[in-house]
Order: C-alpha cells, then sequence, then structure tokens
C-alpha cells in the first residue's frame, strides 16, 4: 500500500458527529416517522423493538418469512423472541423476489418481513397486499432508512409495525423505535431510560469526533487526550457503557429503553436538512463514482434519504485498506449471513456480501469533504480495477 502523508489524512466518520449546540436547541413537532406516530414506543436499540414486536403480535412458536439479505442482529432478535426465520431470495439490485415470497408462504407463516436498504424503499405496497390476501401481520424494518419515503409515502408507514433506529442517522447517543400504524391498541410497558453513565459516555464520544471534525490536527490532538483520560476514568468509576451498533443481540438489553437526551437532540435537528445533505452528496458521489465502479443505482429516486453510498467493489478488504489509510471510515457492509440461512441458496445474496462497502455520505460532510472523499475513492477501486482486468 502506498504511504499516506499526515496532510493526505482526512477525517471521514461513518457516522454523524455531535455539534455542542445541538445539545442546547430546542426541540420542535416533527413531520418525520417515528417522531410524529401516533402510537410509538422507543427502546435503546432498534433490535429491542424487532424482539417485542414478536411477542406483541404473537409471532412466536411460528414463521417469519424474512430476507436471505439482512444484517443478522434482526434475525438474532427474532429467533430470541421465539419466531423461525424463513428466508426469501433478494436480487442482486436489492430487489425483493415477490414471486419468492409468495412461493414461501405456508401454514406455519405468521408473518412477512421487510428490510428497507439505506434508505432505498424496498416493494412495501406489493408485500402490503400480499400479507392482506394471505391475512399477515407486515413488518417493516426501517433501522437503515429513517427520514426515507418511497416518493411522498414515508418508511415504515405501510406495515403494521415500522421499526427504526435513530442512531445511525442522527447523533444521538442511542435509541430504537416501534409504530404500530391501524387501528389496533397494544398495551405495551414503558421501557426504563438506560443508564445515564452509558448515555453520557456516547455523548462524549460524539462530541470529541466533532472536534477532530472542525479542528483538523488540533483537534485530532485534542481528542486523542481527551479520550485516553475518558477510557481511565471510564475504567476507574466502572462506567457501564451498552455499546451501540453490536452485531448481536444480547437478551440482558431488551428492555433497556432510549434516553431523554436523545429524543432532545433528534427534535433539535433540522431533518429536511439532513435529507437534503444526504442526497447532495450521495448526487456528488454517483456521479463522481460511476466511472470506476458500475453503481449499484444509477439514480436516486424521490423521497431517498441514503443512509451511505454501496460502493461495488471486487476485492473488499483491500479496498477498505486503503480507505481507511486515508482517514475515510468505510464499513464493511453486511459480509455474513445469519447462520440459520443457507448462504449456497442465496447466490446474489452471497455476492452482494462480498462486494459492498459503506461510503460516508451523511450530514456533516462538506461539498469539498465529498471532493476529497471522492478523489480517495477514485484511487482506492483504481488497483481494484487493474486486478479485476487480470483476473477477467
Ligand atoms: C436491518 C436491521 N434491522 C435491525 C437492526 C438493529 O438495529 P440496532 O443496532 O438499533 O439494534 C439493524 C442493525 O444494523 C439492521 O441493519
Amino acid at each position: 500500500m502506498e504511504e499516506v502523508t499526515p496532510s493526505q489524512r482526512l477525517f471521514v466518520p461513518s457516522l454523524p458527529t455531535l455539534w455542542p449546540s445541538m445539545l442546547l436547541g430546542r426541540g420542535k413537532p416533527s413531520s418525520f416517522l417515528p417522531f410524529c406516530a401516533p402510537s410509538v414506543r422507543y427502546f435503546y436499540f432498534a433490535r429491542n423493538a424487532v424482539w417485542l414486536t414478536v411477542k406483541m403480535l404473537g409471532l412466536d412458536k411460528g414463521e417469519v418469512l424474512v430476507p436471505a439479505y439482512h444484517h443478522g442482529v434482526e434475525i438474532e432478535a427474532l429467533v430470541d423472541a421465539g419466531a423461525t426465520p424463513r428466508f426469501y431470495r433478494v436480487g442482486s439490485r436489492w430487489d425483493v423476489d415477490l414471486e419468492d415470497v409468495e412461493k414461501k408462504i405456508g401454514p406455519k407463516t405468521k408473518a412477512l418481513y421487510l428490510i428497507h436498504y439505506a434508505g432505498f424503499p424496498g416493494p412495501a405496497a406489493e408485500l402490503r397486499q400480499l400479507a392482506d390476501r394471505h391475512g399477515l401481520p407486515l413488518i417493516e424494518d426501517c433501522a437503515l432508512s429513517l427520514l426515507s419515503a418511497d416518493g411522498t409515502v414515508p418508511l415504515g408507514a405501510t406495515g403494521d409495525v415500522g421499526i427504526f433506529c435513530l442512531y445511525k442517522t442522527l447523533p444521538v447517543p442511542n435509541g430504537g423505535a416501534l409504530t404500530i400504524n391501524g387501528s389496533r391498541q397494544y398495551s405495551l410497558p414503558e421501557p426504563p431510560a438506560p443508564p445515564a453513565t452509558s448515555t453520557f459516555s456516547h455523548t462524549v464520544s460524539a462530541l470529541l469526533q466533532n472536534l477532530e471534525l472542525r479542528g483538523g490536527a488540533v483537534g485530532r490532538g485534542l481528542r486523542r487526550v481527551i479520550r485516553s483520560l475518558g477510557h481511565g476514568t471510564v475504567r476507574a468509576a466502572s462506567i457501564e457503557r451498552v455499546a451501540t451498533g453490536t452485531q448481536h443481540f444480547n437478551r440482558q438489553h431488551v428492555d433497556l429503553g432510549m434516553s431523554p437526551l436523545t429524543r432532545r437532540i433528534a427534535l433539535a435537528q433540522d431533518l429536511e436538512g439532513i435529507v437534503d445533505k444526504r442526497r447532495r452528496n450521495y448526487f456528488f458521489l454517483l456521479g463522481r463514482l460511476r466511472e470506476v465502479s458500475t453503481p449499484l443505482f444509477n439514480q436516486l429516486p424521490a423521497g431517498v434519504c441514503p443512509l451511505f453510498y454501496p460502493l461495488v467493489v471486487q476485492d473488499k478488504a483491500e479496498v477498505m485498506g486503503r480507505l481507511h489509510a486515508r482517514g475515510i471510515d468505510a464499513i464493511d457492509f453486511w459480509r455474513h449471513f445469519h447462520p440459520a440461512c443457507d448462504a449456497a441458496a442465496f447466490p446474489e445474496v452471497a455476492q452482494l456480501r462480498r462486494s459492498i462497502v459503506e461510503i460516508p455520505c451523511h450530514q456533516d460532510l462538506s461539498p469539498e469533504v465529498m471532493a476529497d472523499v471522492a478523489a480517495a475513492v477514485r484511487e482506492a477501486v483504481k488497483p481494484d480495477r487493474r486486478s479485476r482486468k487480470r483476473t477477467g
């Protein structure tokens, strides 16, 4: 790998950072889900909402049809709650195979589960019809699709329930949500607030990231010093920090609620502005990268709030190594199947798992930074293309 000089090093975190002013902002009513939902429960994680949905809809001891393209933690939550996942096909463009879904509906099927990938809408209306024809509930998993819509229809509004994750899109310390659509009422417990120390620890991390984002080398140095002091304090005070973004479901955390600070920060955001900035950054990458890597999608449909830019690569490890060396926190998107899913039965999904890298396009990244990101990605995939030519 070529040497990266300090001046070439960027700071491009995968998640948006917390600006100090956001702690002082005043919350306002929002027209976005889940905040505007008439029936909503908030949790620490989205996975808690998945678990509770199984219990609430009585899906335990039955089958839930789920996509073969999944994170894995949502499947773990379903299984822990007592449901059996049965997998349906997803094609190479994140397209749900509706015929396969219908074929797999059987006497044991208790619900259909749709995941909207990175803000890109899945076929909610079609699955709604299918679910209604068979008398099944539809679960819409929007964990990667907060603030996103299919045209004017918000994601999460079509299913019997919508599931959201707040901390992947907004600079909040934790947060997931379960919205209940339709007129049926469920009496759900109000989950207790998480330990304040955990919220504090995540909030400080996000503030330090912001310092580095704004402060360049000085901010980076300061962040390093404060972090090492902070780690010592966390250890010394044995602060309980419930990590977010983890790969596995943990039953011990299933009852954990969302912190009041999350709501405050979330509602103080300019949510429409966030959608606009993410779309602007996505368009920019699409234009700059299409000639070095065939885009997964040639356009950005109306209403979509992209979580990241899905870059298609030949050799994930190599490209990610080069991007990390440049300071871009590119993420290996969904490498692994849940063990209950037979990878050999879903070759297109296996190929997606081998080839998609997340490139950040969130609201903190200015047009200038995006120009640097695009240039770095072009550099990073060039050797990848050479090796493809050699092997192809
Ligand atoms: C599709 C999907 N559903 C649910 C979850 C769980 O989200 P959380 O980390 O908030 O529990 C994830 C996490 O990445 C996910 O990708």
